[in-house]
């Protein structure tokens, strides 16, 4: 029997996470190589500056209740609850990352919750977090209007949304349209990565509630 999206994304989480976490450690998103992309750093500090270069971007100064979505292990979770002293939770669709991501917060003593939750349809209340933060989850998303919309469905008036996600270049006039190598090149990420597709940057700025956000691309790099 054909599996769901949703299924073969905790299956390749479920499985691969213990990898991740001993090549990647805690963080499983790129790292951050400064503007130009070229400085030399080590791979952890480059992934804790990603985070850094997302909150000053956003103008992030506080946070009191912050949702993690897509937490994987709960890297950025664990690190912005530390940093503004407030809770988190955190959601995966995989139990393995839900229940590691909950053993490091009793290991490191910090305030934040994990579990298994769809992101497309979270179990939470409207109005619930001040910020709501998806770092490399949203390629994930077959559909990315009601992803967005759910986030911002959950997000406290005057709070803010921040993500940061993978994107192909734009292929709308005066833009070519994606090339069969290009094509070819994205199905075989999609099929590596379990990913339904992704978006242009100009596709998230069309989305029905773009009025609300701002966009940029800022370069980042593997971590390897
Ligand atoms: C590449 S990992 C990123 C993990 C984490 N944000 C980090 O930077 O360390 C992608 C995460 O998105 C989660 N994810 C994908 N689709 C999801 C969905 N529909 N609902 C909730 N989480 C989802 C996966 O379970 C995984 O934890």
């Amino acid at each position: 029997m054909a599996s769901t999206l949703q299924q073969q994304i905790q299956q390749f989480y479920d499985a691969s996470s213990g990898l991740w976490e001993q090549i990647w450690g805690e963080h499983m998103h790129h790292g951050y190589y400064g503007a130009a992309g070229n400085e030399r750093k080590e791979r952890r500090q480059a992934q804790i500056d990603l985070i850094e270069e997302l909150l000053k971007w956003g103008e992030v100064r506080q946070a009191q209740q912050i949702l993690d979505v897509g937490c994987g292990i709960g890297g950025s979770s664990l690190y912005l609850a530390e940093k503004f002293g407030a809770i988190a939770t955190g959601i995966t669709l995989s139990p393995v990352q839900a229940n590691r991501a909950t053993e490091r917060a009793a290991t490191a003593r910090i305030n934040a919750n994990f579990q298994v939750a769809d992101a497309l349809n979270m179990p939470f209340p409207d109005q619930s977090f001040d910020l709501v933060w998806s770092l490399e989850s949203g390629e994930h998303m077959p559909d990315k209007t009601k992803f967005l919309q759910e986030c911002y469905r959950v997000l406290k008036p005057g709070g803010l949304f921040l993500m940061a996600t993978w994107c192909h270049r734009p292929d709308q006039p005066p833009h070519s349209p994606l090339s069969q190598d290009e094509q070819k090149h994205l199905a075989e990420i999609y099929r590596v990565y379990c990913l339904p597709h992704v978006i242009s940057l100009p596709e998230y700025e069309r989305s029905p509630i773009s009025s609300t956000f701002k966009t940029s691309a800022p370069q980042t790099g593997l971590p390897l």
